[in-house]
This record gives structure tokens, C-alpha cells and sequence, in this order.
């Protein structure tokens, strides 16, 4: 279906396409993608940058054996699936002195979770927090982590911590290399589908062994004149979410790479076809690839019918009648009876990066129906 929309995109070409049926295959071809609407001509350069752990994943699985081993199984965490995003945390960075802790530096996390579709089943849900100094505090060696999930919202002058409960202490060392922090989440992340029921978690990070005066270079706070001599470490934290769409999980066998021959014949059979996502207008967010060899299925399908030409026995008949009759009955069609998938890194409507493997997007062999 999604290889016949996008060859009907690019077969009939801008020239004959009017924008509104441009638009309406677009739909077609970005709600199949689980995209209801168009995503964002958002400029690169804004963008996060692919996590290298995806990019090895979309390598790994552009690789023909390492498909067909597990199908819509994501090896890399022992899990079922054919959908790996990693969500963005969208919550805000409370600096300097928090509400509950008077030397912690406080932040929010929040993960979107309605990117998922409702027909979507979660397999994994795998917090990871990346901490980053660009310079390290004399005399600190690490910093105490707590996290915190939150049960309900928080009104203004309630103690905050009435509504948390603890998930997970940690220190982290103080290093110029990042350090990350990963956890489970898959039950909480869960829950959080349910509209209504995503309050987010609270992140406390406290350097240890510190004295108050010591810390004050380590807040931004306006309430100290002096200038900050510590930078903040970068927080980045993702939820790497890998869910099954059990709709786009049939078998998936794939046969050597199609090297179709350029021999011009009116026969029908499988023509190449390169599909550049640029022709079509999808670059700024399909991150890779930048397009494949689609191909496409043309040509007669003559009487009689040769064993070659994959005919069913209906098209056997309708050849034979159309030989007696050419003007009342047509030549049967020349149409994919084999497609095979690709994988598809991109950008979703909320800039999350996603990682996803489509079927039938690449027509391996083409019959007489
Ligand atoms: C989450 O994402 C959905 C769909 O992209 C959007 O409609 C909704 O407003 C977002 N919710 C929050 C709290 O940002
Ligand atoms: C018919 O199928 C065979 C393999 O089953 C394939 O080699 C051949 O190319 C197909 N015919 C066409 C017209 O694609």
C-alpha cells in the first residue's frame, strides 16, 4: 500500500499532480507512517542530533541477515518491536535553590507519551540521563542523584515532596566526560498513556560533601551578585521507548538485494526505480535514508502466458479471452507480487527521533493479475 502511494507520487510527477491530490497522497503516506499530520519543515540545525545508538541500529538493520533472523524483535534490548523512538524531555530546569531541598538544584522531566498510538504495544521504556561539566568544581568529586516520580499535580504553597515518591538515589561522579544514568520504566510509562495521568518525574541533584558558601558559585541565582564560576551540567535525558505496531509485524522475508537487468522489453516485469526522498519534498525529515530503489512493476502480460510472468490461473484465462477479444476484455495487469521492507530513521511531529522498519516499500518481483 505505502509503495504504491509513493509510486503514484512519483510516477505521476509534479507536471500532472494537482497540490491538493500532492497533499492528499502525502496524508495517506504519512498517516500510514503513524504521522496524522505533516511533520514540521523544521530546519537541521535545530534538531537534536541522531543518538549514536539508533544510527548503529539503523545500520545493523539495513543488513539483510540480521532482519530475517528476528523479525520485529529490537535485539539490542532483548525485546519485541518495530518501533524505537526516543522521546524528548520537554520539562523545565528549575535552577537554583528548590522549594525542598535548599542546596539542590532541581529538575523537571516531562516525556510525552501520546506520540505512541493507542494500537501501539510498549515493550520497553528506558530512561537515560546524560550529564555533561563543561568544568569541574574544585574539591567535588560527585553529586547525589535523586529521582522522583510524580503521583499528582503539585498546588502552590503544598510541601512538593507530599506528592513524590523516590524511584531511585544515585551518585554520579563529577568528570569533563559525561556520565549517564539509565533505569526502567516501562510500567510507569505505561500509565503515563492514559490521558491525564502524566505528571512527570522531579529530578534533585546535590553536590556532595559541600558547604553552603562553597555552592554559592554553583547556582545561578539572582539572589547573590556573584558571578557563577562553575557552569551548570547539561541535562539530557531521553525515554528510549520501543513499542510493537502488531499490524506491521507480518513475516518478513527478504531476498538478496534486486539487481534488475536495463534491458528495454515490453514484457512485464520489475523496473528500477530510485525514490529520492529530496524529490519529493521529505528531506528535512526522513534523516535516513535519503532515498532507496523502490522500483515498479510495468509491461503486457501476452497470450499466452508464459510461467515466468507469475499469472494466476484467473489471468491465464483473461489472456486467452482477451487474444479472441482485445477490444472487449483488457490484458491482465502487470502488478508487485513480492515486496520487501526498508528501515526509516526520522524525526516524528514532536522532534523525537524514531527508528522504524516499513513493509512492503521495495518490489522485489511483479505477476500478471
Ligand atoms: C503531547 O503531544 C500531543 C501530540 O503531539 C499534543 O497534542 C499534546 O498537546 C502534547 N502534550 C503536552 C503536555 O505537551
Ligand atoms: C516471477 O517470480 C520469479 C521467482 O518466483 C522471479 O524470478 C521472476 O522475475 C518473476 N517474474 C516477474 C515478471 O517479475
Amino acid at each position: 500500500m505505502t509503495s504504491l502511494v509513493l509510486l503514484a507520487l512519483y510516477c505521476v510527477g509534479a507536471r500532472a499532480l494537482s497540490l491538493v491530490e500532492e497533499m492528499k497522497t502525502q496524508e495517506l503516506f504519512l498517516s500510514s507512517l503513524g504521522l496524522p499530520e505533516r511533520a514540521p519543515s523544521g530546519s537541521r540545525q535545530t534538531r537534536r542530533p541522531v543518538p549514536s545508538a539508533l544510527w548503529r541500529m539503523f545500520r545493523r538493520s539495513e543488513n539483510p541477515q540480521a532482519r530475517e533472523s528476528e523479525p520485529c524483535t529490537v535485539s539490542e534490548y532483548g525485546v519485541r518491536g518495530n518501533i524505537i523512538r526516543y522521546v524528548q524531555d520537554q520539562g523545565r530546569l528549575v535552577s537554583g535553590w528548590s522549594s525542598s531541598c535548599q542546596l539542590c538544584l532541581e529538575k523537571q522531566l516531562f516525556f510525552n507519551m501520546s506520540v505512541l498510538q493507542p494500537v501501539e504495544l510498549l515493550s520497553l521504556a528506558q530512561l537515560e540521563i546524560k550529564f555533561h561539566w563543561k568544568q569541574v568544581l574544585q574539591g567535588h568529586r560527585a553529586i547525589s542523584v535523586s529521582l522522583y516520580k510524580v503521583v499528582r499535580a503539585t498546588l502552590r504553597g503544598t510541601d512538593p515532596h507530599a506528592n513524590r515518591r523516590l524511584l531511585l538515589v544515585q551518585s554520579v561522579q563529577l568528570q569533563l566526560e559525561s556520565s549517564t544514568i539509565a533505569m526502567d520504566l516501562t510500567s510507569l510509562a505505561e500509565s503515563w498513556r492514559k490521558p491525564g495521568h502524566n505528571y512527570g518525574l522531579v529530578l534533585e541533584l546535590l553536590p556532595l560533601g559541600a558547604k553552603l558558601e562553597e555552592l554559592v558559585p554553583f547556582y545561578p541565582g539572582n539572589l547573590l551578585p556573584l558571578e557563577p564560576t562553575l557552569s551548570l551540567p547539561t541535562i539530557q535525558a531521553s525515554l528510549v521507548a520501543v513499542s510493537l505496531n502488531p499490524h506491521q509485524c507480518r513475516s518478513r522475508q527478504r531476498r538478496s538485494a534486486v539487481h534488475l537487468p536495463v534491458t528495454p522489453s515490453n514484457v512485464c516485469k520489475a523496473r528500477r526505480l530510485y525514490i529520492d526522498f529530496k524529490d519529493v519534498g521529505w528531506q528535512d525529515w526522513i534523516i535516513a535514508p535519503q532515498g532507496y530503489m523502490a522500483n515498479y512493476c510495468h509491461g503486457e502480460c501476452p497470450f499466452p502466458l508464459s510461467e515466468s510472468l507469475n499469472g494466476t490461473n484467473h489471468a491465464i484465462l483473461q489472456t486467452l479471452v482477451h487474444s479472441l477479444d482485445p477490444q472487449g476484455t483488457p490484458q491482465p495487469s502487470c502488478v508487485p507480487i513480492h515486496l520487501s521492507p526498508i528501515s526509516m530513521l526520522y524525526y516524528d511531529n514532536n522532534d523525537n527521533v524514531v527508528l522504524r522498519h516499513y513493509q512492503d516499500m521495495v518490489v522485489n518481483e511483479c505477476g500478471c493479475r
